[in-house]
């Protein structure tokens, strides 16, 4: 391949976060074939060459979390190939900067990313900024990082997630569902929006928001994400979105989790609320890590991080779950919050029904309208 030195020193950078390029859930392996590289399906990668077509969308939105942009902000609008904008230039000297710094410094590690400096702002802050209130905390207290993290020679990784199964309700009574309809409320912005989640084995799911302008949907078949709201065209889910999506429509996550990862370490207990966790550090081979925290006291899980592989970095998305009531014998979560770097929102549901018929019809995908992001230009 034409590597050039710069794109040989990411190349380098994604081995060494052990990114492998593979369809979500091939574990069957027919999604294996070369995935397609940003060039190919894309007009004018100049930088980025080499890297999944898939991960350029999730890199811009890393990108766009990094510095607190839109994607105006470099675009022009429904013409995303164009160099018209000043800031897309620097982007593209930003990003080889940032590969250059970790290949001389930290033997092509991704330690330094867009956010390091730019910290949610288009110009990184270059002097430490002055104290503006008085200081909330007494001399004394404690610092957030003691209260932290608490080593621990408790349980291990994979008795924490038996003990999960067990608080469950038993591997038995998880893999008796075959459905699930919930309905209740999506607090956005302060309001609390109807929302409809319908899930069916194995791994659909799909949610209708009811905006007053129109249902906005976000779904996943099994095999593919995508989003949709009134009034506008459908979007793909990219990358680890979809991974996530897979994750959050399987009904039987609780056991499956142990098989999911190659690793798993404990790192001692930390809070999720006002509750203590263990966090458990599952690795995955050719993939993210994912984190899980379980109660210390009822064994459920009360948080989930997953990270969004993309060139530049990783997006972290983090599931908050509580309001556990036990539906046909399992536990699940009547309440979640879901935070990333954009926004979050929490669901709470009022309704849960298990294992009544939800038509396979419901998860179809609608008919593919030109993606918005590679059918820019004219
Ligand atoms: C800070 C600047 C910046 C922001 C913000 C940004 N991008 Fe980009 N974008 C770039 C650069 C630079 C490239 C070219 C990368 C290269 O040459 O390898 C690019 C390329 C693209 C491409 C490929 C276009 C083509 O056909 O060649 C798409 C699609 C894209 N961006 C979408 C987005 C979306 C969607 C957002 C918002 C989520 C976004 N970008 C935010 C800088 C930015
Ligand atoms: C080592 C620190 C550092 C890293 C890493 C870094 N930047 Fe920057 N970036 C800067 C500084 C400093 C400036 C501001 C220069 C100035 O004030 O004119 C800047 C400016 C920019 C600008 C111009 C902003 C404007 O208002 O016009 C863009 C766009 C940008 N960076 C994108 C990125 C992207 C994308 C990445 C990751 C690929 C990145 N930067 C990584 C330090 C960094």
């Amino acid at each position: 391949m034409n590597a050039k030195p710069i794109v040989a020193g990411m190349v380098v950078a994604l081995i060494a976060c052990g990114v492998v390029v593979r369809g979500v859930r091939a574990q069957g392996g027919a999604a294996a074939s070369t995935p397609k590289k940003a060039e190919e399906q894309f007009k004018n990668i100049q930088t980025l060459k080499g890297i999944p077509a898939d991960q350029v969308i999730p890199s811009m939105q890393f990108i766009t979390a990094s510095l607190g942009v839109e994607c105006d902000f470099c675009h022009v609008q429904g013409a995303f190939d164009k160099d018209d904008k000043k800031p897309k230039q620097t982007a593209r000297k930003m990003m080889e900067m940032m590969f250059a710094i970790n290949k001389e410094n930290f033997e092509g590690h991704r330690e330094v990313t867009c956010y390091s400096c730019h910290r949610g702002n288009a110009k990184p802050v270059a002097i430490p900024v002055v104290m503006n209130e008085e200081p909330r905390e007494a001399m004394g207290a404690p610092k957030k990082a003691e209260v932290e993290t608490k080593e621990s020679s408790g349980p291990d990784g994979e008795a924490l997630l038996d003990k999960y199964l067990q608080a469950v309700g038993g591997a038995a009574a998880v893999d008796k569902v075959s459905s699930r309809v919930m309905k209740g409320t999506i607090d956005v912005g302060g309001k609390a929006i109807p929302i409809d989640i319908y899930s069916k084995d194995s791994d659909k799911r799909i949610s209708f928001t009811h905006m007053p302008e129109g249902d906005s949907v976000t779904a996943f078949d099994g095999h593919e994400g995508w989003m949709g709201s009134a009034g506008h065209p459908m979007r793909e889910m990219h990358g680890g979105d979809v991974e996530g999506a897979a994750i959050d429509a399987d009904l039987h996550l609780a056991a499956h989790l142990k098989s999911m990862f190659s690793e798993l370490k404990v790192h001692g207990t930390k809070k999720v609320g006002d509750s203590e966790a263990y966090l458990v550090v599952g690795e995955r081979e050719g993939k993210t890590p994912i984190e899980l925290y379980f109660d210390t006291q009822t064994g459920l899980l009360a948080r989930m991080v997953r990270y969004g592989e993309t060139a530049l970095g990783r997006m972290p998305v983090q599931i908050d779950y509580a309001d556990y009531r036990a539906v046909n014998e399992v536990k699940i979560p009547y309440r979640w919050t879901l935070a990333r770097p954009s926004g979050r929102f929490t669901i709470q549901a009022s309704d849960v029904q298990q294992n009544v018929p939800v038509d396979d019809a419901k998860f179809a995908k609608p008919a593919a309208p030109p993606e918005p992001a590679k059918g820019s230009a004219k």
